[in-house]
């Protein structure tokens, strides 16, 4: 197996002012600056990543933004442009979260335009997928991941999906203290990978890396980082307090 070095990102969602933020992320340039071996971003809001972003500068923790439009530029009230996230230092963008899905009408053809016009940018993608709990339910939980990779993925060659961070968050774990067990996520970690296998090659699948998101703690981040398929963790709420990430982001230590 190719060594796929693991990824946290925090994604803050629409928490912290500029102020706040500042302070957060001066608390974790105290804490993660030296940890190596391990490739750490931040999401902030909009408003606060300019800001971040100058408090970044030479660390490596890396700035992410929450989201993008399709668009280059022009009348669409209220959107941000790849180009404008690039200009401002950001490094990546999650694209597709289940609550941009679920409350703002994102479709897997919208998060598909989302990730080209993001990849055409040079931005990297944290591109988010998992299944309801309903869905999950029905025992449909592979076709809807299935599904979701296919047609965010639509079109791209070997060479852009290089670019691509998949992270699988099933929406029932997402904010409800509700962790999947190692175990579910890592079946539905290797069934993505087998299917990148199919749509790629090996070594793509090989080489991408997959995030499991979903009331990620302290706690439970080393069993899930145990395991083959498991390359990282998009954490929310966790994300929120230097001390929680930091430890997190330790995981190896503990
Ligand atoms: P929580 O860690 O708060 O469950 O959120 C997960 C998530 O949605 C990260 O994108």
């Amino acid at each position: 197996m190719m060594g796929r070095l693991p990824f946290i990102a925090g994604n803050w969602k629409m928490n912290k002012t500029v102020g706040e933020a500042l302070d957060l992320v001066r608390q974790l340039k105290a804490s993660i600056s030296k940890v190596e071996g391990v490739e750490v971003a931040v999401a902030p809001p909009f408003t606060a990543l300019y800001a971040v972003q100058k408090e970044l500068e030479g660390t490596t923790i890396k700035l992410a933004a929450q989201n993008l439009f399709y668009e280059e530029k022009g009348a669409y009230t209220g959107e941000i442009s790849p180009m404008m996230l690039k200009e401002i230092g950001c490094h990546y963008v999650i694209i597709g979260h289940s609550e941009r899905r679920q409350f703002f009408g994102e479709t897997d053809e919208t998060v598909n335009r989302r990730i080209e016009a993001a990849l055409g940018q040079g931005l990297k993608v944290i591109f988010c997928i998992g299944e309801t709990l309903k869905e999950r339910e029905e025992g449909r939980t592979f076709a809807v991941v299935e599904r979701q990779v296919e047609r965010g993925l639509r079109k791209f060659r070997e060479m852009e999906v290089k670019g691509i961070v998949i992270a699988y968050e099933p929406v029932w774990a997402i904010g409800t203290g509700k962790t999947a067990t190692p175990e579910q996520a890592e079946e539905v970690h290797r069934f993505i990978r087998g299917r990148l296998e199919k749509l790629y090659s090996r070594e793509i699948a090989e080489g991408i890396r997959i995030q499991y998101g979903g009331s990620v703690t302290p706690e439970n981040i080393k069993g899930l980082m145990s395991l083959e398929n498991i390359d990282g963790a998009l954490v929310g709420g966790a994300s929120l307090k230097a001390e929680t990430f930091s430890k997190i982001v330790r995981f190896k230590e503990m």
